[in-house]
């Protein structure tokens, strides 16, 4: 049996697989952001344990003979988070998470020095981990000082399972401090940032082991000495291994808190100019390219807070059948955006309203909006060299047939949908962990789902949906004007 643990944003999940990989059960426990300011974006580390050890408690009631036989574990984790560890492993402040833009002065600075593009491969973007440290070290200098160690969110989940400060490529590609291409940590970016390596933790391949689980929790979870626990992977490395998006011209679009366009490389291809994301992947020799949008799910959860009414009855409102885009337009720059635009002070708008404009126009425009969102990553990635053929839709947004049709119609693409299952971040972190324990083949491992279904572009709605798209892409420049 192996064990994946997804750390996201909204909670942990946690995944049990047999070694045929047929998923035994899973369980999961919730977690709540706090935003103390506009812009900020925190949790407790110590919550992200206690969800860790419900979801777990949760596996265990229901099949405890399974969790008992645990051989190996993966860690995924929401990427980039600061958490800043002393001496003695006492966290010293609440997180700053991904999609914190607080730094966005630091980040600007750090970015307009060009080693960091150069080495990194990537814009420093504020929601990265390394400009967070310079508002640290800013604005709470006595807590900068103490810092003995910077951990990702699942790095720190590792140092509570087993006593080790670990990271692997995947995840740590996203701090601007790996030496990307090189897969090792830069002394010369650290050293930009007041940090020496001392700080980071050593890195291994997710595919790799790092550490075994420290016996107190192997006995409390009722599993046996030696359980390996895989170096892992950022969430979306994770869902990738998942998915089997791990060869050269496979991609998936995931619509979770954030949105992202995923597609794997078998070369190192930066292109930081078009604002994608070139990252390690969680196989060796590996990499992706991604373009990550900041509110995806999160947009539609916006509106369902504004207007009281479940994400689940506001995409039910609009039925199944796709409608040629609106006069009104929605921008989910809820928290800035990253691909394309890079700009954390930038929010979101409804343009084009009139007294006819209902609930369900806005929750149509919503999902356009994030469709066009997903729409510039595409054309982000194809800036960067990558054609793509197909995508697979994975996360909470991929329920909605009305949202896939529209990302359908707006990529011009086909949108896979994979045969039942769950294929997600802590499945892709199980294989992980049994790649790690077994020595099992990583490629082999990570294969691709069946394809349930596809859903295809709507061919009389594509010109509508460009012309939209293209409406879309004119309100930035302006909103940007009219509101800086
Ligand atoms: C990726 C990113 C998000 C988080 C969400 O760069 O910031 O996708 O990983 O968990």
């Amino acid at each position: 049996m192996f064990l994946g643990l997804d750390l996201g944003t909204s909670g942990v999940k946690a995944t049990l697989i047999d070694g045929d990989q047929k998923i035994i059960g899973s369980a999961s426990a919730a977690l709540d952001v706090s935003r103390p300011h506009p812009g900020w974006s925190e949790q407790i580390p110590a919550d992200w344990c206690r969800a860790a050890e419900e979801a777990i408690q949760g596996l265990k009631q229901a099949h405890p003979q399974a969790l008992g036989a645990v051989r190996g574990i993966g860690l995924s984790g929401q990427m980039h988070g600061a958490t800043l560890v002393d001496e003695s492993d006492k966290v010293l402040r609440p997180s700053i998470l991904w999609n914190d833009t607080r730094s966005f002065r630091q980040a600007a600075a750090l970015d307009s020095d060009p080693q960091f593009r150069a080495l990194t491969g990537n814009i420093v973007f504020p929601g990265f981990t390394a400009p967070k440290l310079g508002w640290v070290r800013e604005n709470e200098p006595e807590i900068f000082a103490k810092v003995r160690w910077v951990l990702l969110p699942k790095d720190y989940l590792r140092l509570w399972l087993t006593g080790e400060h670990i990271s692997e490529m995947s995840d740590s590609a996203g701090t601007s401090w790996l030496d990307t291409g090189k897969r090792k940590w830069s002394e010369s970016l650290l050293a930009a940032t007041h940090l020496e390596e001392r700080q980071m933790p050593d890195l291994v391949e997710g595919t790799e082991s790092a550490g075994t689980l420290r016996p107190e929790l192997a006995s409390r979870w009722g599993m046996g000495p030696g359980v390996v626990v895989a170096g892992g992977a950022g969430d979306n490395a994770a869902s990738a291994c998942g998915m089997g998006t791990v060869g050269e011209g496979q991609a998936f679009v995931s619509l979770g808190t954030s949105g992202v366009l995923f597609a794997a490389n078998a070369s190192y291809l930066p292109n930081p100019e078009s604002a994608v994301h070139a990252f390690c992947h969680a196989l060796p020799n590996t990499w992706h390219q991604m373009g990550v949008i900041l509110s995806a799910t999160d947009a539609l959860n916006w509106h369902s807070g504004v207007t009281g009414r479940s994400a689940a009855e506001l995409t039910g409102e609009l039925g199944d059948t796709l409608k040629a885009p609106g006069p009104v337009t929605f921008l989910p720059y809820l928290s800035g955006e990253r691909t394309p635009h890079n700009d954390a002070a930038i929010r979101g708008a409804f343009a084009g309203l009139g007294h006819e404009s209902s609930r369900a126009t806005l929750t149509q425009a919503v999902l356009e909006g994030v469709s066009f969102a997903i729409r510039d990553s595409l054309e982000a990635l194809r800036a960067a060299g990558t054609t793509l053929n197909r995508v697979t839709a994975i996360g909470g947004g991929s329920r909605s047939r009305y949202w896939l049709k529209s990302i359908a119609t707006a990529l011009d693409l086909p949108v896979d949908l994979p045969a039942d299952g769950d294929f997600g971040a802590a499945f892709g972190a199980a294989r992980l962990g049994l790649i790690a324990a077994t020595g099992a083949d990583p490629v082999a491992t990570c294969f691709a789902p069946a394809t349930a279904e596809t859903i295809e572009p709507d061919a009389s709605l594509v010109a509508a949906y460009e012309d939209a798209y293209q409406r879309y892409r004119r309100l930035y420049p302006a909103i940007k004007e009219a509101t800086m």
